[in-house]
């Protein structure tokens, strides 16, 4: 029997559209060896959905997404909108789906291609070998908390942001963080700020409980200064770091140079625990996107670099839908492709034509067919 799962495309702003382009394509790709379909269907967020329709996200295209078996998001935002105010602007839209579908747990893994070592600003020496994945909570701390407003007296402007957290907020992101690293290379870093702010103590307080529970993982804490600078100095020495939304979305994009390029980081958020077994169906609900931006800088001019796109494309695969296989299939077409030296312009070396994204995606297509050919 053909499976078929349902993905709600929310290509946004900027790149956005143009990279999901390219991994649906993919998608569509492998799932046609396999006897699978994905069936498609666009929705409107960001600067894209307030221009056709006022709104940011609009209640239809919430509840499109409740009915899809997993959500698939390019990027929001851009000079357009940027006068907005934060309620209005296009970030609302994604700050809002991740709360009304309770996306709590986000995942961005950070993979260092060995065809990539030398593409880093960052001493190959360094970079080789690294693999972590940074699990970021996703709908609590700075980015939801109240109050959270601008205010105005006699006295001038002042502005306040909350970052409150709840033990049971802290106890699922820090659990599902094991039980990752039990998946992986067993050890995880909790990040904070205890020497500081209660919120962290708590953290800290929690985080140290859960790890009681498991004993054969590895376990630090780390503050987040010390932390951001031990990132980019022994990022092999990481495997699983887990924090508060606000340190995760600063972190992430400081790994992301790791990578080369912000272009190359795929992420997962889940509203619950990932799938434990390969082949099993997840019970959680997931959104994909990759971690860059709509960069309108490059967009429309086939420079986006595709692969953020192409590999939280494989994300869903593994984590919604159970296809390993297929996913292992796409990672592995990424690697082969990458390896091949056909790189778009962001990570590209200076004697190399870079590819366009188009190109890039075909060769990651035709790369894909090869492989699950060959199976
Ligand atoms: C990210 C982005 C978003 C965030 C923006 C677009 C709201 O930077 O996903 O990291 O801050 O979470
Ligand atoms: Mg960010």
């Amino acid at each position: 029997m053909r499976a078929i799962f349902k993905i709600l495309r929310l290509p946004g702003d900027g790149v956005g559209p143009e990279v999901l382009d390219e991994a649906c394509s993919v998608l569509s790709e492998v799932g046609a060896r396999k006897d699978v379909q994905f069936e498609f269907t666009d929705g409107l967020i960001g600067g894209a959905a307030i221009d056709a329709c006022g709104s940011p996200l609009s209640d239809e295209d919430l509840v499109k997404a409740r009915d899809s078996d997993a959500v698939f998001l390019g990027a929001v935002g851009g000079p357009k909108w940027d006068h907005f105010s934060k309620e209005t602007r296009p970030e609302a839209g994604l700050l809002k789906l991740r709360k009304e579908l309770g996306l709590f747990a986000n995942l961005r893994p950070v993979k260092i291609f060995d065809a990539l070592a030398g593409a880093s600003p960052l001493k190959d020496e360094i970079v080789r070998g690294a693999d972590l994945m940074v699990v970021r909570e996703l709908t609590g701390g700075l980015y939801f908390g109240q109050p959270s407003k601008r205010m105005k007296d006699e006295t001038g402007r002042s502005a306040v942001d909350t970052l409150p957290y709840h033990e049971s907020e802290i106890e699922r992101i820090v659990d599902l963080a094991f039980r990752l690293a039990g998946q992986r290379r067993k050890k995880v870093t909790s990040v904070d700020k205890a020497n500081v702010l209660n919120s962290s103590q708590l953290w800290r307080e929690v985080a140290s409980e859960v790890s009681e529970r498991y004993p054969d993982i590895e376990f630090e804490h780390a503050l987040v200064d010390s932390c951001a600078m031990a990132l980019i100095s022994r990022p092999t020495t990481f495997d699983v770091m887990v924090m508060e939304n606000l340190f995760g979305d600063v972190l992430s994009d400081e790994a992301a140079v790791l990578a080369g390029s912000l272009g190359m980081l795929p992420s997962a958020s889940l509203n619950g625990k990932p799938p434990a077994r390969e082949g099993t169906q997840a019970e959680m609900f997931g959104m994909y996107e990759p971690v860059h931006g709509s960069a309108p800088d490059i967009a429309g001019q086939g420079k986006a670099n595709p692969v953020g796109a192409i590999l939280s494309a494989s994300m869903m695969l593994r984590f919604s839908f159970g296809l390993d296989a297929l996913a292992d299939t796409v990672d592995n077409a990424v690697a082969n492709v990458l390896e091949q030296g056909v790189r778009t312009g962001d990570i590209a070396g200076p004697d190399m034509a870079p590819a366009s994204t188009s190109e890039f995606g075909s060769a990651v297509r035709e790369q894909a067919a090869a492989l699950a050919a060959a199976r």
